[in-house]
């Protein structure tokens, strides 16, 4: 029997997954054990064409009543924002139906709340495509460095920024032309402010802390932040002459005593000779130091429809499979209530 999927936006990255959905149909069935099907989409207003060659029956604008609509087995969220992604998600739940979102800003606000109705349910939340688009980041954290112990996360995790300075640094591009550019390509938000005052970086260093350090308490609102608009080209002129790089960096970090965490996002001046120097366009780069496994890097592209969307397909496959087997169990109860420390300090 098939999985049905309710797809909740039909945007730059909810029209991709559904097109990718329709293209790997068979080796989709075939990596779940069943075949993924999607059974509605919500959209705002209906009518316009969105290149997804989908049965125009599918679209609704209920989405309310989509989330828990009986055949439903897993709801897809690419609205974002806070609401109504955060009652339909809760309504989904409620429901019994497993879960993939992309939401980062929700679930940097109130990802607690998510999480704990999603293991009350006995239902799956995923989110690997919040932070840093296509990048296998955040399950690895959860999971594959579970037995370790991370100290430290430095991320770069804003494409649009990294974009904008990259142009700034090896092209001598003005700002508001290089951020014309990266909204052009499809990285920036909708609103670009969030971006370049640092909000999403922030959001996303709130997900990163939460799952590198296995604690709940940390929200966007904890995070200390600030953007690029600041950054001048003299600026980055002077941070070459000293053999660095600007980048907007979303810092995570255990305290000495390990009993706090602290999470900024800024920017800083990084020698050229570090890894992260080299991140340049629109990719994300994320470093990890743990206390056995060393330094990790992990790169790729961090923001645009197809990347984001790779990421949301490995969360529906995963969620599907788990369902099929009954295995379905929320993200699992491993919060140390490490707490934050103010002003992203350490
Ligand atoms: N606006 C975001 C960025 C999109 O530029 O990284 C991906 O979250």
């Amino acid at each position: 029997m098939a999985m049905k999927v309710a797809l909740l936006g039909c945007g730059v990255v909810g029209a991709e997954v559904v097109r990718l959905v329709d293209r790997q149909s068979a080796e989709l069935a075939a990596r779940v054990g069943a075949p993924l099907e999607i059974g509605g989409i919500a959209v705002r207003r209906l009518g316009r064409d969105r290149g997804t060659g989908v049965d125009p029956a599918l679209f609704t604008t209920d989405a309310t009543s989509l989330v828990t609509r009986p055949d439903i087995d897993v709801v897809v969220e690419v609205i974002g924002g806070i609401e109504p992604a955060r009652s339909l998600i809760l309504d989904a739940i409620k429901a019994g139906k497993s879960v993939v979102t992309a939401n980062k800003a929700l679930l940097a606000e109130d990802g607690a709340t998510l999480l704990a109705a999603a293991r009350a349910a006995g239902v799956d939340i995923y989110y690997e495509a919040s932070v840093a688009g296509a990048i296998p980041l955040l399950r690895p954290l959860r999971d594959s460095l579970a037995g370790d112990r991370v100290n430290r996360v430095l991320g770069i995790v804003n494409g649009t920024t990294n974009f904008i300075l990259d142009r700034m640094d090896t092209q001598g591009a003005g700002f508001a032309e290089s951020l014309e550019e990266a909204q052009a390509l499809g990285y920036a938000e909708a609103d670009p402010t969030a971006d370049v005052e640092g909000f999403d970086a922030a959001a996303k260093a709130a997900i990163l802390a939460r799952l590198a350090f296995h604690t709940q308490n940390v929200t966007a609102a904890d995070v200390h932040r600030e953007g690029i608009t600041e950054v001048t080209a003299g600026d980055i002129a002077s941070a070459k002459a000293m053999g660095c790089v600007v980048k907007l960096l979303a810092i995570c970090q255990r305290a000495a005593d390990g009993g706090s965490v602290g999470v900024r996002v800024h920017p800083v001046m990084l020698p050229r000779e570090h890894p992260l120097a080299s991140v340049t366009e629109a990719y994300n780069a994320v470093f990890v130091e743990a206390e056995s496994a060393g330094r990790l890097m992990f790169y790729g592209p961090g923001a645009g429809g197809a990347p984001t969307a790779s990421a949301v397909l490995g969360d529906l496959v995963a969620v599907a499979r788990n369902r099929l087997a009954g295995t379905s169990v929320g993200e699992g109860g491993h919060d140390t209530g490490l707490p934050v420390h103010p002003m992203g300090q350490t």
